[in-house]
């Protein structure tokens, strides 16, 4: 095998009341370079010796499950990550890790890489098409994940809008923060939830941003898990108030996605800010959304 590099992006799931339906790629890419090889060797970039151990290095643990689920043994790999997503940031940084692995293996062994292939491998991971998907696709994706198919249409964002997204140094793994969800809601939240979501849609296709701050509203998850981040609120009012056209929870958390045309800039130092008067330390990059998806190339 020569050598391989695949180049998967982080991703925002839910945008608000989109919640385990909605997710968009963005412009902030984990890098994962792979050679044959007896034995596992991983180097991370920036160093971490725990995802060094290949226990604890998803990237490898798929990569082997992919292989043995082909019927081969897995003899190892020679592994560089180059982490750029925050890690329990809801940024989807398991979906790259899992997403990069599976085109890895599914071009090592030439074979295609269809939906059914793709969700058997990846949902034994992790249980949510909406990080999945738009980092294997990027742009935008509505998902419907039943029990045994994944039905998901998906477009492209528009690039004159971006995402200002603010990562805490708060650490919230997604277990975490989808205990803290109730088991049941009200028929008003639900019925709050459609018609936000379905505005969302309409605002993006047709361009009309100002529906995105009615559109980004949600009853389902983050007054739950807005306890598991201190300021949240604040920190909604604080982008808003710098012009921000619509502001959600990433993922599960703790990263706050501020989505705008201009000001990015006063956006993020002003969620800083707020961060910082609630005793979080944090900060904030500008990225757009990403089209294109994962990447892989053939590097020697
Ligand atoms: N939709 C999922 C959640 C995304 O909000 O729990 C998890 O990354």
């Amino acid at each position: 095998m020569k050598k391989l590099r695949v180049k998967v992006p982080a991703t925002t799931a839910n945008l608000g009341a989109g919640f385990d339906t909605f997710g968009s790629a963005l412009t902030l890419y984990n890098i994962f370079e792979v050679e044959e090889y007896e034995g596992i060797v991983i180097q991370t970039e920036p160093k971490d010796s725990f995802l060094e151990k290949a226990e604890n290095n998803l990237f490898v643990q798929v990569l082997k499950y992919a292989c043995e689920k082909r019927g081969k043994t897995f003899y190892g790999a020679k592994v560089k990550q180059i982490t750029n997503v925050p890690v329990a940031r809801g940024l989807g940084s398991s979906a790259t890790a899992i997403v990069g692995a599976i085109l890895v293996s599914s071009a090592v062994s030439k074979t295609e890489l269809t939906d059914e292939r793709f969700f058997e491998i990846a949902y034994r991971f992790e249980p949510h098409p909406d990080n999945l998907l738009p980092a294997w696709k990027g742009g935008f994706i509505t998902a419907v994940k039943g029990e045994n198919t994944t039905v998901y249409t998906r477009f492209e964002m528009p690039q004159d809008i971006k995402a200002v997204v603010v990562i805490p140094s708060i650490k919230i793994p997604t277990e975490e923060a989808r205990k803290v969800l109730p088991d049941k809601v009200s028929f008003k939240d639900a019925v709050f939830n459609i018609q936000r979501a379905s505005l969302f849609v309409s605002a993006i296709v047709k361009g009309d941003y100002s529906l995105l701050k009615t559109a980004m509203e949600d009853r389902l998850h983050q007054p739950y898990r807005k306890k598991l981040i201190p300021g949240f609120d604040d920190v909604v009012s604080s982008a808003y108030s710098k012009g921000a056209l619509g502001v959600a929870l990433s993922g599960a958390g703790s990263s706050m996605v501020a989505i705008a045309k201009d000001n990015f800039d006063g956006i993020g130092k002003a969620m800083v800010e707020a961060f910082r008067k609630n005793g979080v330390n944090s900060e904030y990059k500008v990225l757009s959304f990403d089209n294109r998806g994962a990447v892989l190339e053939i590097v020697e």
